[in-house]
């Protein structure tokens, strides 16, 4: 992955100290802290995205060649937008035959060109909404970047993680065109091997990734399965 990575340049780094500490959790304090010095966060808010997370897929897309213009796509845990602003700018911005279907159970300001659904992707009609907006067609990427607010507990925020990675993997293998691609976000830790046998009975290739814009200190990955076999 050759994007330039921020914060790697080698400068002396200058970092910005939390000066309200007093009243906030460690938590909290850390949590801001790192947002302060976070070189992706910095560069999110000059380039107009609307979160940090937008490089990831990026990276992603820069090392697998997931989106390719005039696809049609679904964004799985789509708020505040920052993947669907990426997916619009390389697959292209259909505004009169959105081919973006996006959905997440918070509110997500409108992009055009992407379709929005405000829905819990556990509700039982929550497929159906995502195909009814794709107006009865296959879709030929399916992204998941959806995780539950933490708990803390590693054991509980990974069973919670893959859950919902599993039930967007059995999503996926519904609506996907053959030869089309899947990327789910898990955290590394073990149970997410039921997941990847499933993906390895439906997807020619099936690789982890972790883009350099996942905090290194962080369990997260991705899962990326290309190939659908229909
Ligand atoms: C890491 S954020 C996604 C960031 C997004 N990719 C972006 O670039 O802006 C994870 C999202 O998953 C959503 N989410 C978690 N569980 C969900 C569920 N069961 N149904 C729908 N969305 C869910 C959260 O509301 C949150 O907005």
């Amino acid at each position: 992955m050759s994007r330039k990575t921020p914060g790697r340049t080698g400068a002396r780094e200058l970092r910005t100290r939390v000066k309200t500490a007093r009243g906030r959790t460690v938590s909290s304090t850390q949590w801001l802290q790192r947002q302060l010095n976070d070189p992706y966060v910095a560069r999110a808010r000059a380039e107009g995205r609307r979160s940090r997370a937008a490089y990831k897929l990026l990276e992603l897309n820069e090392k697998f060649r997931l989106i390719r213009p005039g696809m049609r796509i679904v964004d799985l845990g789509s708020a505040p937008g920052g993947w669907s602003q990426v997916i619009t700018e390389i697959a292209g911005a259909d505004e009169k035959n959105p081919k973006i279907v996006a959905i997440d159970c918070l509110d997500m300001e409108p992009i055009a060109g992407v379709i929005f659904v405000k829905k819990d992707f556990n509700d039982a009609n929550a497929p159906a909404a995502i195909l009814d907006a794709l107006g009865g067609h296959k879709a030929d990427l399916v992204l998941s970047d959806m995780a539950a607010p933490a708990v803390g507990h590693r054991p509980t925020d990974h069973l919670r993680i893959i859950a919902l990675a599993e039930l967007a993997a059995h999503f996926a293998l519904e609506v996907l065109a053959p030869r089309g691609a899947f990327v789910a976000k898990v955290l590394q830790g073990g149970t997410e091997r039921d997941l990847l046998v499933l993906l390895k009975q439906n997807f020619e290739k099936v690789q982890h990734a972790k883009p350099p814009a996942s905090r290194q200190g962080s369990a997260e990955t991705y899962m990326v399965a290309r190939g659908f076999k229909g």
